[in-house]
């Protein structure tokens, strides 16, 4: 199978056909996707929620991303593979920032970064892009900076955040990330930088004009149940599917009717 490249996104956006993007933190959901044909592997740091259980994405550690991201590497053979810096492994220096990414890179063998920010890790995603690192933006609603901003609601409404915002992408871009995420703006800002843009777009919660979507698998699977924001759309119920599953085993368990004779040695 021919694997999907930065270049081949970008060939995707210039046709005006949309990006697929799914996160996964496992070698076998990670399987599932990439033969269902998903474009990108966000190994993202809401594993740190999703998977650890943590409130924030604040605790998660680099050596904790590079086991998810590994595990994801090992299972994917079409799909670009993108893994989530994680909080306090790239701000401020530029230096520590690369010296992230290489692990990353070499420990797992995944095919780029992302980070969250705009000019305020500009030097950090220079150096990472000096190196030859695929470099993903992330703006928005960046949840590592929850506790600057209070709450998971929307972003970039008032003018002066949708300007930063609008000046942070461009940057990005000029910067030479080959994508940026939009999380969580109105779908008017979206679209306007989407157009603006000549790099992907790829959108949560940012309306339909994005140039991709993403979601956290888990998510659209229905196995975070609790959690349904607006642009959040289910395309299974898997939290269903697994409790009754466990129910009736526990049941043929109970009732002595599992194993059966042709389910023993
Ligand atoms: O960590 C994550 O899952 C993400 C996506 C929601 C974009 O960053
Ligand atoms: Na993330």
């Amino acid at each position: 199978i021919k694997r999907i490249t930065t270049h081949q996104l970008q060939e995707m956006k210039n046709r005006g056909e949309k990006i697929a993007m799914l996160t996964a933190y496992d070698y076998s959901m990670a399987k599932i996707i990439d033969g269902a044909g998903i474009d990108i592997v966000l190994v993202g740091d809401s594993a740190s929620n999703v998977m650890a259980g943590y409130e924030t994405t604040l605790p998660i550690t680099l050596d904790q991303m590079i086991y998810h991201a590994a595990s994801v590497v090992r299972a994917v053979k079409r799909a670009l593979v993108i893994v989530d810096l994680p909080f306090g492994t790239y701000q401020g220096s530029s230096v520590e920032a690369l010296r992230s990414s290489i692990r990353i890179m070499k420990e797992s063998g995944a095919h780029g970064v992302k980070l969250e920010g705009g000019s305020e890790v500009k030097d950090s995603i220079e150096r990472i892009l000096s190196a030859g690192i695929p470099v993903m933006g992330h703006l928005g609603l960046t949840p590592q900076s929850i506790y600057k901003f209070g709450t998971y609601t929307v972003r970039a409404k008032e003018e002066a955040e949708a300007k930063k915002l609008f000046d942070d992408a461009k940057l990005l871009q000029e910067c030479g990330c080959f994508g940026v995420v939009l999380e969580k703006i109105p779908a008017a800002l979206a679209k306007q930088v989407s157009q603006s843009l000549v790099i992907p777009t790829i959108g949560i919660g940012a309306g339909p004009d994005a140039d991709g979507q993403v979601l956290v698998m888990q998510d659209m699977l229905g196995i975070t149940k609790e959690f349904k924001p607006r642009f959040l759309r289910r395309y299974a119920d898997l939290h269903t599917v697994i409790t009754d599953a466990v129910a009736k085993y526990i049941t043929d368990i109970k009732a002595k009717d599992f194993p059966n004779e042709d389910e023993k040695y």
